[in-house]
């Protein structure tokens, strides 16, 4: 097989260049384009952060002000498009319908295909910014049989987003800022994260020169995953589980260790933080704060607070450098917002789209982009000969 490296996913390959996210797993760090992701969870907005790592650097007042407008121009969905929520069953996961709807998109948008066409691919990225909130919210008001709200574009897309999401008909609507605010904060930590599963999909399927569209929707799909964006949604069952059935923390170590049924403790672990995740260590500090705002379950913040403790003094988790990731505390906080379980990994979804968008975009620019193609190492039969019959 000539000069090919073996590297099963991609542990120590870099698949490209790219000046939009830095890690560094050993000591904790985690900038956008530069700014340390303390700083902007401190003083920017989820806006301004997918304009930063879309656009590439920090938005003046007035061009933060015309991305939002804009965004608020294309927030309607095609009503044709909105046929689509009635082909599903009513208890479907929201993301498999958003990856669909989100796919649907290129039959609807015809003309923001073109991934060398500037103008087509502004058009691509203000149109999932978005629409993307609104399919997701249509999804979940689907699943739980209460009528779809027009987006109302006085508002912002977070404060649009709750609104589709929790609001009815028949009443107005009173936003919460405390959950505003607390949504907005974890859409900024979920932003980006350089060639995690999901943006290397999204990249994958960009690189065969496919459409905005259909890459996000791809990479929708790899982030459904459990060890992916699954894990918040997996945290909390799992939390649950403990609490139902009585189970103490140390027991429940004692079987992740053993590897017992291939049980792992979900939000632990990361491929690329041998360190306390910044992002976590972010969500572990406002978690109580905002729990204790909008009053979310103290028991299961209980049972986590504790499993982190028990795991963080164990050879077993200390050995192989395991701390909570983003997605051990993230739940509890969606919950107390009144999120179904559901929709934890829809949320991340939303959060990580500039990502997405941003990646995808730098990609099509680079001059040393090929089509993604991995070699392999061939483990099958020899020749065989065709028996003659
Ligand atoms: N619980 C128990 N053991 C674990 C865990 C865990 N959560 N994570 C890793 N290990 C063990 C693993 O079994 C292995 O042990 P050994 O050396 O005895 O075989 C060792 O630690 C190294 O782990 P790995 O699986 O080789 O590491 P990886 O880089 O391939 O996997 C991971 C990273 C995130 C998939 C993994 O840590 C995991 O499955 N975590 C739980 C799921 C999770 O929380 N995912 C969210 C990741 S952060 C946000 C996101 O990307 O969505």
């Amino acid at each position: 097989t000539g000069n090919v490296t073996y590297d099963p996913g991609f542990v120590n390959t870099a698949a490209t260049s790219s000046a939009i996210t830095f890690i560094d797993g050993d000591k904790g760090i985690l900038r956008y384009r530069g700014y340390p992701i303390e700083e902007l969870a401190e003083h920017s907005s989820f806006l301004e952060v997918s304009y930063l790592l879309i656009y590439g650097n920090l938005p003046t007042p007035a061009e933060l002000d015309a991305f939002d407008q804009r965004i608020r121009r294309h927030t309607m969905l095609n009503e044709d498009l909105k046929g689509f929520f009635n082909g599903f069953p009513r208890d479907a996961h929201p993301m498999p319908v958003l990856s669909s709807a989100v796919s649907a998109l290129s039959t609807f948008y015809q003309d923001s295909l073109d991934p060398f066409d500037d103008e087509q691919v502004e058009m691509a990225t203000i149109r999932l910014m978005a629409k993307m909130p609104v399919i997701a919210a249509y999804a979940h008001k689907k699943s739980i049989g209460q009528p779809m709200l027009y987006p109302d574009n006085s508002m912002n897309l977070v404060e649009n987003y709750l609104r589709l999401c929790f609001g009815v008909p028949t009443e107005h609507y009173e936003m919460d800022p405390v959950v505003v605010k607390a949504l907005d904060l974890l859409l900024i930590l979920h932003a980006d994260h350089e060639q995690n599963c999901s943006t290397s999909t999204v990249r994958m399927v960009g690189s065969a020169n496919a459409n905005m569209f259909a890459s996000v929707s791809a990479g929708i799909n790899a982030l459904f995953g459990p060890l992916h964006g699954g894990a918040n949604e997996a945290v909390l069952n799992m939390l649950r589980q403990i609490q139902e059935s009585g189970e103490p923390v140390e027991k429940f170590v004692e079987r992740v260790k053993n590897k017992e049924d291939g049980v792992k403790l979900m939000g632990f672990g990361h491929r690329v933080y041998k360190n306390y995740d910044p992002r976590a260590k972010i969500v572990k500090a406002t978690a109580h704060e905002i729990l204790e705002k909008l009053g979310g379950n103290d028991e299961l913040l209980e049972i986590a607070m504790r499993l982190e403790e028990v795991a963080l003094t164990d050879e077993y988790f200390v050995s192989r450098k395991l701390y909570p990731n983003v997605d051990f505390y993230t739940g509890l906080i969606y919950k107390a917002m009144g999120f179904p379980e559901k929709m934890f990994t829809v949320l991340f979804a939303i959060g990580r789209l500039p990502g997405w968008i941003a990646q995808w975009r730098e990609m099509m620019k680079d001059p040393e982009t090929k089509i993604g193609r991995p070699r392999q190492l061939y483990t099958g039969e020899p020749e065989r000969m065709y028996p003659s019959r």
